[in-house]
């Protein structure tokens, strides 16, 4: 019989990927659990086998309901991927307290409907949880890396890392845990770094750069974290931690090079804004323990060919991205961002 997954935040950006590359790739059955706050969208979901995928909306802090979908995982396969979150680092910074209450305590909730339920748990987390590094530092994020977060959503992320944690020492929860670096891809809210520059410039405005544009980020695909987390699914070993990064290292700046390229337009055609608060430099994953462990490669070698199809997918999907558009400008504009 096939498996059933769980999955929390399935309409969110990596969520709503993991979901369509799950049922493209494997035959199980999915539950969504997601709250559809303003990060989440229906439309993420739209064409997926409605036999297949179904739309639960509600809450992961709310113990009733989580109970009730956790304690119908009853196959020996079935299992939670839990992706839901509070994600974004700017509005941690202007309003922490959902960071806390969904990040925390909806992870607790979670856990402990899968502890009383016997049920596989996987927490989708991020590099960000180890804090920064310099931009010439030789040594990059690996599993032994120490804590060391900076903002409320890399800090309440730690946190809910370290729940899982406890939790499979102190309660033989069966756990795993991936931390990756930056997704890129299609049905990215356009508050974040790569879709807000592509509508901007569809929108004819010039991309906005925090600070200098110096700070490093290490961008994998989308796709390639949803094979990743399947691959843990698979044949992680319980109570591991593994790390998901395609070697994808880039500067803000370079970032937004590639992007002017793409509409023709010159390298320096960008703003510099007010800079973020407590920003973060550089992030750079090791994944050799994926790698070797569990045999995963990504498939995105090629980041200006991804941006390319990016891109592409905003142009195309309008309607899904202009409803956000102006409320999210206006939340910047008031930051000076
Ligand atoms: P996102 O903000 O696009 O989506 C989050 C989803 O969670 C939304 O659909 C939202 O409605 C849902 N949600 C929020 N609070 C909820 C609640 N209380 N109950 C149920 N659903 C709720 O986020 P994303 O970028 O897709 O990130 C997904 C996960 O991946 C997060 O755990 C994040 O920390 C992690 N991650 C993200 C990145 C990245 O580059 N975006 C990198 C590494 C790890
Ligand atoms: P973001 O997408 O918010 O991801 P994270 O903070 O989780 O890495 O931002 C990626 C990088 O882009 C980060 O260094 C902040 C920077 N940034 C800009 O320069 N301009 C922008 O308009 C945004 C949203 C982000």
């Amino acid at each position: 019989m096939p498996r059933t997954l769980l999955v929390t935040g399935g309409a969110g950006f990596i969520g709503s990927n993991f979901v369509h590359y799950a049922t493209e790739h494997t035959d199980a059955r999915i539950i969504v659990l997601d709250k559809l706050t303003y990060a989440g969208n229906r439309a993420s979901l739209a064409g997926l086998p409605e036999d297949r995928v179904t739309l639960v909306e509600g809450d992961i802090a709310d113990a009733d309901l989580v109970g009730r979908l956790v304690a119908d995982l009853t196959g020996p396969d079935d299992a939670i991927v839990h992706y839901a979150a509070e994600s974004h680092n700017d509005n941690s910074l202007s309003d922490p307290s959902p960071f806390l209450t969904t990040n925390l305590i909806g992870t607790y909730t979670l856990i402990e409907a899968a502890r009383r339920h016997d049920v596989r748990f996987h927490h989708i987390s991020t590099d960000e949880v180890y804090g920064d590094l310099e931009l010439d530092d030789p040594q990059r994020f690996t599993e032994s890396t120490p804590y060391n977060p900076s903002s409320p959503y890399s800090s309440t992320k730690a946190g809910s890392d370290l729940l899982v944690r406890a939790w499979v020492r102190s309660f033989g929860l069966r756990a795993t845990i991936s931390n990756c670096s930056n997704n890129y891809g299609p049905r990215q809210h356009v508050e974040k770094f790569i879709p807000r520059q592509i509508t901007n410039l569809i929108d004819g405005i010039r991309p906005r750069l925090y600070g200098a544009g110096q700070n490093v980020r290490d961008w994998i695909h989308a796709d390639d974290h949803s094979s990743a987390v399947l691959a843990i699914l698979d044949r992680g070993r319980i109570g591991e931690t593994y790390l998901i990064g395609a070697d994808g290292e880039k500067s803000n700046k370079e970032v937004v090079g590639l992007i002017l390229e793409a509409f023709g337009r010159p390298a320096d055609d960008f703003d510099h804004v007010t800079d973020r608060p407590g920003h973060d430099l550089r992030y750079a994953i090791d994944s050799t323990k994926l790698r070797t462990e569990l045999g995963w490669t990504p498939s995105f070698s090629d980041f200006e060919a991804g941006i390319a199809d990016t891109i592409a997918w905003y142009r195309d999907n309008e309607d899904w991205w202009r409803p956000q558009k102006a409320e999210t400008e206006a939340k910047y504009a008031r930051s000076g961002q």
